[in-house]
């Protein structure tokens, strides 16, 4: 027998998201399941009951009807007491959470004896689990429509206009954290045609900020800003004085700022004091996209729009659901992917595996049992893989022909290893024809060589290295050049018609394997120089 997902109406006051669009409903259905949507339920997401009936959901009139019969709720807010009350004893609930802010609903959704997986729990930094990220679509439109909010509460263009009354400089837009929010900030800001100026504790980020068009801003001290997992840490009273200082001098430069800081389980940090508000031009705008965790800018509040100093202060908590439509389709896609992950035998059963990584760190409660905060994941962080790349002198003082790995080889089992080598390379010098020596020992050095040549590249850069390889290898027109030679002093007659043709094809292929692979390889590069 299949399991029935339910989709209730939200109730926070404001909330416009759906926690399904008609698109996902048709493939959970596919994936076997019964999908069931509370009328009205999407109605502030462009989201019809026609259009999810139509989709082959089935349309359930009130919330206590829709808990009652659903095996399975999608939410996007977190339960209220209320509804945790209408939940299913033993039902299984997927939406944000936030479990070390909410202990209290933990409790009761355990008392429920619930499965919970809380999509905000997700270990983002599973490749494998990019697909199911809510956080990361939530946070991509937050940026986007922080500089569409920008834009309506500033008085001028974004980009920088010649007309015939009168010459427009273009908006200078300063963004504060460039993690997800922040870049798709200074995407849609550079899009609109600002100038735009980024700045992180992170350092690694820099290279992004440049590639979607911004330009990276130091801060003038040198501390490493990372706190493992892609995530920041709280800086150093020093830095972050050197911070407030470059912050000051953006502050009366720059039109808009938006800020996107945020440390995890920290509050906010306040990067935008009272002084730095007054000493803006008159008209200019901020985002304050860290307003639920306090904000970034001292003047901000919460949820509302101000003017203080003549700067309007925008600090919506609300930002994902002012795109209602497009926050719940990603979110949705987001939710399907994970079904898809629970439900691999396709049958409309889920199996909640705590084998798995990923749904390790989704499930905050296992049949009434409180699972999290969960064990770290087996397999290594990838950002955390990033300082040994970013301190590249260190693995050379142990290299010893070992290109840069991590555990040297012990002295006496280097030495049992040249002497079998030695004693192999004898015994073929001894009994094999001389060319196949030569031949050998071209092959053994050309291993060795690229060995050491490929171990001693930064793995960022395999892919840049596999297209020179490939336009290097293109070295085989020199083959087709001596085949298309004009017979030569000695008589050497010229090559017959067929193969100077092939020669021709071959030397005109080679050549744009040979340009046209420098020329990526070029590009690749581009995007590395700092
Ligand atoms: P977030 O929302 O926690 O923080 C936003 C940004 O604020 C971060 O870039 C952070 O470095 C920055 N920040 C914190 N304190 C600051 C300060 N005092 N001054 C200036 N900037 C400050 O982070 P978010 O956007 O959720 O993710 C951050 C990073 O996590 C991403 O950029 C990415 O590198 C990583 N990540 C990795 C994923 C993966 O590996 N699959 C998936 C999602 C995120």
């Amino acid at each position: 027998m299949s399991l029935s997902i339910g989709v209730p109406r939200e109730i926070f006051p404001g909330e416009k998201r759906v926690a399904t669009v008609p698109e996902a409903v048709e493939k959970l259905i596919k994936l076997g399941f019964k999908v069931l949507v509370e009328s009205g339920a999407g109605d502030h997401a462009n989201c019809s009951d026609d259009s999810y009936r139509a989709a082959g959901a089935e349309i359930v009139d009130g919330a206590a009807a829709l808990w009652a019969s659903s095996d399975i709720v999608f939410k996007v807010r977190g339960p209220s007491e209320e509804e945790v009350g209408l939940l299913r004893e033993g039902g299984t609930l997927i939406s944000f959470i936030w479990p070390a802010q909410n202990p209290e609903l933990m409790q009761k959704l355990a008392a429920k004896k619930a499965t919970v997986l809380a999509i905000d729990s997700l270990p983002r930094q599973l490749s494998r689990a990019q697909k199911m990220d809510a956080l990361t679509s939530m946070a991509g439109i937050s940026g986007y429509r922080a500089v569409i909010e920008a834009a309506n509460a500033f008085g001028r263009f974004f980009n920088g206009q010649m007309t015939a009354a009168g010459k427009v400089p273009p908006a200078k837009v300063f963004i504060a954290g460039a993690g997800v929010a922040g870049l798709a900030a200074i995407g849609t800001a550079a899009n609109l045609g600002a100038i735009v100026r980024a700045n992180d504790t992170r350092a690694e980020v820099a290279d992004q900020v440049k590639s979607l068009g911004g330009e990276f801003v130091k801060v003038d001290y040198e501390e490493e800003g990372s706190g493992g997992g892609g995530y920041a840490k709280v800086m150093s009273e020093g830095f972050q004085q050197a911070q407030r200082e470059m912050y000051a001098k953006q502050a009366r430069e720059v039109d808009i700022i938006i800020t996107t800081a945020l440390i995890p389980g920290k509050p906010a940090p306040k990067l935008i004091t009272a002084e730095m508000v007054k000493s803006m031009k008159p008209g200019s705008v901020i985002v304050d996209m860290a307003g639920e965790q306090g904000g970034n800018c001292e003047l901000t509040e919460p949820g509302q729009a101000v003017v203080k100093h003549g700067v309007t202060i925008i600090g919506y908590t609300d930002l994902p659901s002012r795109l209602a439509k497009q926050s719940s389709t990603l979110y949705a896609n987001n939710l399907l992917r994970l079904a898809e992950e629970l439900c691999k035998t396709k049958d409309g059963l889920i199996n909640v595996n705590m084998e798995d990584d990923a749904i390790r760190g989704l499930t905050v409660i296992k049949e009434g049992n409180i699972t999290w905060p969960p064990p770290p994941p087996k397999i290594p962080a990838a950002p955390a893989a990033k300082p040994a790349a970013a301190a590249p002198v260190a693995p050379k003082k142990s290299a010893h022909g070992h290109g840069g790995s991590s555990e040297p080889m012990p002295a006496n089992k280097i030495a049992i290893l040249v002497v079998v080598a030695a004693a192999l390379f004898w015994l073929i010098g001894a009994y094999a024809p001389a060319a196949f020596l030569g031949h050998f020992t071209v092959f053994v050095l050309a291993c060795f060589v690229g060995y050491m040549v490929v171990w001693n590249v930064k793995p960022a850069l395999h892919t840049p290295l596999m297209s020179v390889t490939n336009a290097v290898s293109s070295i085989i027109a020199i083959g087709a050049l001596v085949q298309i030679a004009p017979p030569l002093a000695g008589g050497i007659s010229r090559p017959d018609e067929l193969i100077r043709w092939l020669a021709i094809v071959a030397i005109a292929l080679a050549t744009i394997n040979m340009f046209g692979g420098f020329a990526v390889t070029r590009r690749m590069l581009e995007m590395f120089r700092k």
